[in-house]
């Protein structure tokens, strides 16, 4: 199959935020994943693990959105300031109904974004909170000093305001979040963004709570209605497989599963093309993002954990997910500024899971990892001839191309689960003389990684020919992720 990528015709940059995360108050994500506490045998900084720190820093995490989710529109921020002994408990009714004792909250939150060197991305409180709620979180994290709500964080021991930029008003208020009308959302956001204030030299970005998945209803009411009152506009869209009330198994699946999660996840594309499409309509000139602050694989829970912890095994074909996801992401990079993958630690799509002091990366974390080139980089358009595979709409490769500097990055998916692919990749604008590659993959269909063998799928070099004539010829592994640096 051919690939010819323009190398000199690139127009938009890849907002690194694409490559953003996710961490709820929600099973193991936060408490264990995060958060073990300074009293805790695990090696911590303030009580937050330094080995998960360690590891979201090699994939250069730009962003964290926090508390949730659904856990957000229950959160009363002020239950998780001040002396932790005196933090009352909750019930976290979404997730369990476990108790929460609120050792992890705001100031521990901020910290762990400057330990991450992230941007945070706060989700407000409009589902069971109030507008003066929402005000004074706003105040209290990044008014410089002389309000009520920065006398108060100082009272607590940091004087300096953060920067916290991103801020959700309310979550999936669709569904969880207060079950609302487009139109009565709508009305809602424009009050309680209204108090959403700058302070200082924080300039917030005020991000609406977008549709859930092809609810293209919700966000033509939510940009008539709100649009001029927004930064951002959120989408979720999970891959569940084979639907909502019956999702299948992380691992031991088919070749068939794993067509079938190709297709449903494949969706995303069509997604972005018509949420996008209408936007358009409003916003032609693109001043709102659309931010895919939840995205990922949601698989049946590992046998014997909480039904409501939500911790799956991931594999290679959560990778694949991962891949073609972000391309798609990169495609409208014109209008996608953010997106987040859930979840970070011990949730859903995760990047690393934790079992007492083990961790181990699982394949979407090399993905991020091997994909990090493209952070910032200038989006390139492709062009090629793949082909689908057959008795689907599954196309048997899925590839992205960005610039930097004059370097070329290619990152280029299988997604056929046994057939190899024989690519020829033209590079026009840019002469290229060297190839260096490295690729994710395996003979078993659902490659993963375990506390006893945390290293069985990590990824490794792919040993190319070099390019002749500024042409690159190589056989693709069935089931694999290659990212190739030419220049
Ligand atoms: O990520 C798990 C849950 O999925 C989130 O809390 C919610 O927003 C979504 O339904």
């Amino acid at each position: 199959m051919k690939i010819v990528i323009n190398a000199d015709t690139g127009q938009h940059t890849i907002n690194r935020h694409i490559y953003g995360h996710f961490a709820e108050h929600l099973g193991r994500c936060i408490y264990e994943g995060l958060w073990v506490g300074e009293n805790s045998d695990i090696p911590n900084t303030r009580g937050i693990r330094n080995d998960v720190v360690e590891a979201l820093k090699a994939i250069g995490i730009p962003n964290l959105r926090w508390p949730g989710g659904c856990f957000a529109d229950e959160y009363h921020w002020q239950d998780g300031i001040g002396p932790r002994e005196g933090r009352p408990s909750i019930v976290n009714t979404h997730w369990g109904g476990v108790t929460e004792n609120n050792h992890f909250g705001t100031h521990e939150f901020l910290d762990l974004c400057g330990q991450l060197d992230c941007e945070p991305y706060i989700c407000g409180n409009v589902g069971s909170g109030t507008v003066q709620e929402l005000q004074q979180w706003v105040e209290y994290t990044t008014h410089p000093g002389g309000s009520p709500m920065a006398d108060r964080r100082n009272a607590n021991g940091r004087k300096e305001p953060w920067n916290v930029k991103y801020w959700g008003v309310g979550n999936e208020n669709w569904g969880c979040g207060g079950n609302m009308r487009p139109e009565f959302y709508a009305d809602e956001y424009r009050r309680y963004a209204t108090y959403v204030r700058n302070f200082g030299e924080n300039k917030v970005y005020k991000i609406a709570c977008g549709p859930n998945a092809n609810d293209y209803e919700w966000t033509e009411v939510l940009m008539r209605r709100a649009g001029g009152f927004m930064d951002g506009l959120s989408l979720h869209f999970y891959t569940i497989f084979p639907e909502w009330g019956n999702k299948g198994s992380a691992t031991g699946f088919s070749e068939t599963d794993w067509m079938a999660t190709m297709q449903a996840g494949l969706q995303i594309e069509e997604l972005l093309q018509r949420h996008i499409g209408i936007m358009d309509r409003y916003d032609p000139k693109k001043r709102v993002g659309l931010i895919v602050d939840e995205w990922g694989t949601w698989w049946r829970v590992e046998p014997d954990t909480n039904p409501g912890f939500l911790y799956q095994q991931n594999t290679l074909r959560d990778a694949m997910v991962a891949a073609f996801s972000l391309h798609a992401f990169h495609q409208y990079s014109d209008r996608i500024h953010m997106a987040n993958i859930a979840q970070t630690i011990n949730v859903l799509q995760a990047m690393v899971l934790t079992d007492g002091a083990r961790t181990l990366k699982t394949p979407t974390y090399h993905v991020f990892e091997m994909f990090k080139v493209h952070h910032d980089a200038t989006h390139l358009p492709l062009h090629h001839d793949f082909t689908i595979i057959e008795d689907t709409k599954v196309p048997h490769l899925h590839a992205a191309a960005s610039r930097k500097g004059d370097t070329v990055n290619l990152s280029i998916a299988n997604l056929h689960p046994h057939e190899t692919s024989e690519v020829v990749c033209d590079v026009r604008g840019l002469n290229i003389s060297g190839a260096k590659a490295r690729i994710l993959t395996s003979d078993i269909l659902d490659a993963h990684n375990t506390f006893d063998e945390p290293n069985r799928i990590a990824p490794t070099e792919f040993v190319l020919d070099a390019p002749k004539d500024n042409q690159l010829r190589f056989t693709l592994p069935a089931k694999s992720v290659a990212v190739i640096a030419l220049s």
